[in-house]
């Protein structure tokens, strides 16, 4: 089983990551949890590239490095571990790269999928939790995170962070259209409400959909 979480920076998708972890590791499911970009050694080594704010990145540059790295993540990882039976959960997966790619930097939407299809064997998640959040209370949440003052330097942001408030709404607006577009595979959930609740309804979500798990 394949699951995503989706969202903007500051939703709380790692928090949910980890709690899902938990539960389904304590049924007895081999469980690995990933996060994108990153995860191979030169999976990391893109991510340094594309977070680190000292870069200026075209948006097809941009596009084909989020690409290269979940392709190495997919081929030597995820793989792997799906073909074993293990539980895989991703923090991010090519939904980010529609959203945020093709809805937040403007790229061509059916030329990104064209680059998702290459890029991910044409691997999907079987369920796809959005935690959505506007852009500013998702940024007021990961200020306080950081414990950034409130009159933070913009060096103390990554490249993606640094991008403003109006990249972040079409980004949220992306995420909303995809998953209308994917009811079945879109969970969506309000990510202003308790932690606490939020699982339980991934688990109530997961169970109803997969009585077995
Ligand atoms: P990260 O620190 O992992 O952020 P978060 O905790 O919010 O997931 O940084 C990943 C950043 O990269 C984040 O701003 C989203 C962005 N991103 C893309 O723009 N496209 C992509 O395909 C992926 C996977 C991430």
């Amino acid at each position: 089983m394949f699951i995503s979480f989706e969202g903007i920076d500051g939703a709380g998708k790692s928090t949910q990551v980890k709690q899902l972890k938990k539960y389904l590791t304590d049924k007895g499911h081999d469980v690995l949890t990933l996060r994108e970009p990153g995860g191979t050694a030169v999976a990391e080594k893109i991510r340094a590239l594309l977070l680190e704010s000292k870069h200026d990145i075209t948006p097809i540059g941009e596009l084909l490095l989020f690409s290269a790295s979940r392709a190495e993540l997919i081929q030597n990882v995820i793989l792997p571990a799906l073909k074993q039976g293990n539980v895989v959960i991703v923090d991010r997966f090519y939904d980010s790269t529609t959203a945020y790619q093709g809805y937040g930097r403007g790229l061509d939407l059916q030329m990104l999928q064209q680059v998702n299809n290459v890029a991910t064997f044409s691997l999907k998640p079987d369920i796809t939790f959005f935690l959505d959040i506007s852009p500013e209370d998702a940024l007021i949440r990961k200020f306080s995170e950081k414990s950034l003052p409130l009159a933070f330097e913009e060096s103390e942001l990554d490249r993606m962070e640094n991008s403003g408030l109006a990249f972040y709404q079409r980004v949220r607006k992306g995420y909303l259209k995809l998953a209308e577009s994917e009811k079945k595979r879109f969970v969506m959930l309000n990510a202003c409400n308790e932690a606490k609740n939020i699982h339980v309804q991934i688990k109530q979500k997961l169970t109803s959909l997969y009585p077995g798990l």
